[in-house]
């Protein structure tokens, strides 16, 4: 469904993408995992054309994405929640839901959505900056669940967020991947990352240096140390 190859991409002279090859196929939720720095929230600026790559292949679809407007990716059925959330503070919850949409939504549409997030639905009114930092990040991924995504790029989603709506937003993303949206998910939180997904990636220095299924991992704290510096014991 989404395959890179040797995506390289530019800030001004330094390359930060050294040819980045990953896939993603359909139904699936695969985690890109590394060290601060190597170049995660890149990859997904560049898939999303934010930062468009100065080299290599990226095609959704069979569809080259080179060829496409930035702002016509997410209607392609790509969803982007990046990094630090960014919801409109002083627009409620139901308008931070209704930004990307064309028209307003007929009645019931925004149910499913609801039915993922209980919260929004309590909040509805209220301003997107006065929810706490688990429920903006709820309602991040809400705000792109609305354009029908059918793969959803999430950038670091359970960063800054209490251990009990780590669990929450866990369950959730899962929920979502198992109504047949896949996932590309760049987590520090590699318990996260290993539960809900079952291959990953380990990227260093702006390009993957290793592969395996979550169950390989899970099953080498090894390896995680070797390529995170962590361990998730
Ligand atoms: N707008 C920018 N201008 C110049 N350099 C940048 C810019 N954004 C990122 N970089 C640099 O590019 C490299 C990769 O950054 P990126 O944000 O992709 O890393 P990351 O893996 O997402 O890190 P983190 O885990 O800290 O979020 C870093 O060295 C960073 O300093
Ligand atoms: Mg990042």
């Amino acid at each position: 469904m989404l395959e890179l190859k040797g995506v390289t991409a530019h800030y001004g002279k330094s390359r930060v993408l050294q040819g980045v090859d990953l896939e993603v196929r359909d139904g699936e939720a695969v985690a890109l995992l590394g060290r601060n720095g190597v170049g995660k929230t890149t990859t997904l600026r560049a898939i999303m054309r934010l930062t468009p790559p100065s080299g290599g292949e990226i095609a959704f679809n069979d569809r080259r994405l080179a060829e496409v407007r930035a702002h016509d990716i997410a209607a392609l059925g790509i969803g982007y929640v990046p990094q630090g959330r960014h919801i409109f503070p002083r627009l409620t919850v139901l308008e931070n839901l209704c930004i990307g949409l064309a028209e307003p939504p007929a009645a019931g549409e925004l149910e499913y959505v609801y039915t993922h997030f209980p919260v929004l639905l309590e909040r509805m009114h209220q301003f997107g900056g006065t929810l706490s930092g688990g429920e903006q990040q709820q309602l991040a991924i809400a705000r792109c669940l609305v354009m029908r995504p059918r793969l959803l790029l999430l950038d670091e989603p359970t960063e800054g967020i209490m251990p009990i709506l780590v669990n929450t937003l866990r369950k959730e993303i899962k929920a979502i991947n198992q109504t047949g949206v896949s996932i590309l998910l760049v987590e520090q939180n590699v318990r996260t990352a290993l539960e809900l997904c079952t291959r990953v990636y380990f990227m260093e220095k702006g390009r993957i240096s290793f592969e395996c299924t979550a169950a390989q991992a899970k099953a080498d704290p090894e390896l995680v140390h070797r390529y995170l510096g962590v361990s998730h014991a």
